[in-house]
């Protein structure tokens, strides 16, 4: 009788036993399914503030992501230095070695038609970011996805800062007392949708709230702090006190103004700016800059994830994001004034 008992309780063990068995078989599986999923990330110049603070947000996107749902995540990550051939080169070498998705930076964004062939070849997804590429291109397969900013609407409210000063005491802003308001412009690249788009929103805001603008002069400083202000020393020594305001397409560009202004010891302040990093936002608290508009690179950098993820695993990014019609997902955007400080 005592045997026979053991014999039962042998067979529920080992039936126990094969149950377990089978699902760590089928977790084993289903994690050999997934894999790691391997992210190709590639940027198209390694020192640009506002794209760096964006690669910070999407490492530490990917790892929490990991560590929440236990999956592997690879990501690797490249800089062209701004040359657009080296920038197929290292996309090549992403597809050879296999790469889930990929998420790409072009240098020049109306040249993407390399990476979109080579792409569809190996049947790998893109989502582009931050350098748009022409809606033609973009629209070539269903598997390429843009992640970015609506610029218009960036320049919009940078040039509504201006109005909105000069509502509220038209002295501050328009010194001379002319009523117009006499500008330079300080772009980041003659090709990027986000500079033309923002010079001309801004500029059209002031007009759209009644104010005459005239610009002075303007040039290109690619985005870039010392390039700013280099460029806004010259336009100070020609101009001099005509200079009401300084427009600027990006933070680093407004903070190299703001570097000049210091350096000649200068009385001026009438700079804004658009991205709202962490040194633009500190210059607006500290009353050397109007405001900026802050272009959220962590919700940017989430959307990016979001859809690429989505992509590699054979999800529809619909799902997971809001993406437009023509493909595209934009982040949001807010803006800071010295205002918000007081
Ligand atoms: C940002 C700039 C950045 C540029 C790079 C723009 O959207 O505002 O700060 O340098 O993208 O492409």
């Amino acid at each position: 009788m005592k045997k026979r008992r053991g014999y039962v309780y042998l067979a529920i063990a080992l039936t126990l036993l094969a149950i377990v068995a089978a699902f760590i078989f089928r977790g084993s599986e289903e994690q050999q399914e997934i894999g790691t999923v391997k992210f190709g990330i590639a940027t198209y110049r390694e020192d640009d503030t506002f794209i760096s603070n964006m690669m910070g947000s999407l490492t530490e996107i990917a790892s929490s992501y990991e560590e929440e749902f236990g999956v592997r995540l690879n990501l690797g990550i490249v800089h062209a230095q701004n040359s657009q051939s080296t920038q197929n080169d290292q996309i090549a070498r992403f597809i050879s070695l296999g790469y889930d998705v990929l998420c790409v930076n072009l240098v020049d964004r109306t040249n993407a038609l390399y990476i979109i062939d080579r792409a569809m070849e190996a049947n790998i997804p893109v989502v582009f970011f931050n350098r748009e590429p022409v809606q033609e291109d973009l629209g070539k397969w269903d598997r390429l996805y843009y992640v970015g900013t609506d610029a218009s609407e960036n320049g919009r409210l940078e040039g509504q800062i201006i109005a909105d000063a000069y509502h509220r005491d038209p002295g501050s802003i328009d010194k001379n007392g002319d009523g117009i308001i006499q500008y330079i412009m300080i772009e980041g690249e003659v090709r990027h949708q986000d500079a033309v788009l923002r010079t001309e929103g801004s500029v059209q805001a002031i007009r759209d709230a009644g104010i005459a603008v005239e610009k002075l002069d303007g040039g290109i400083a690619s985005w870039e702090r010392h390039t700013a202000a280099a460029l806004a020393e010259q336009y100070f020594e020609k101009y001099g006190d005509q200079i009401e305001v300084v427009i600027c397409n990006n933070d680093d560009m407004a903070l190299g103004v703001i570097d000049m202004v210091e350096r000649l010891e200068l009385d001026f302040s009438n700079i804004v700016g658009i991205d709202g990093t962490p040194a633009g936002r500190e210059a607006i608290r500290d009353g050397k800059m109007l405001g900026t508009v802050v272009i959220d690179y962590e919700a940017q950098a989430q959307l990016i994830f979001d859809i690429a993820y989505a992509l590699a695993t054979g999800v529809d990014p619909h799902e997971v994001a809001d993406v437009r019609e023509d493909q595209s997902a934009r982040a949001p955007m807010y803006v800071i004034t010295a205002q918000d400080y007081n």
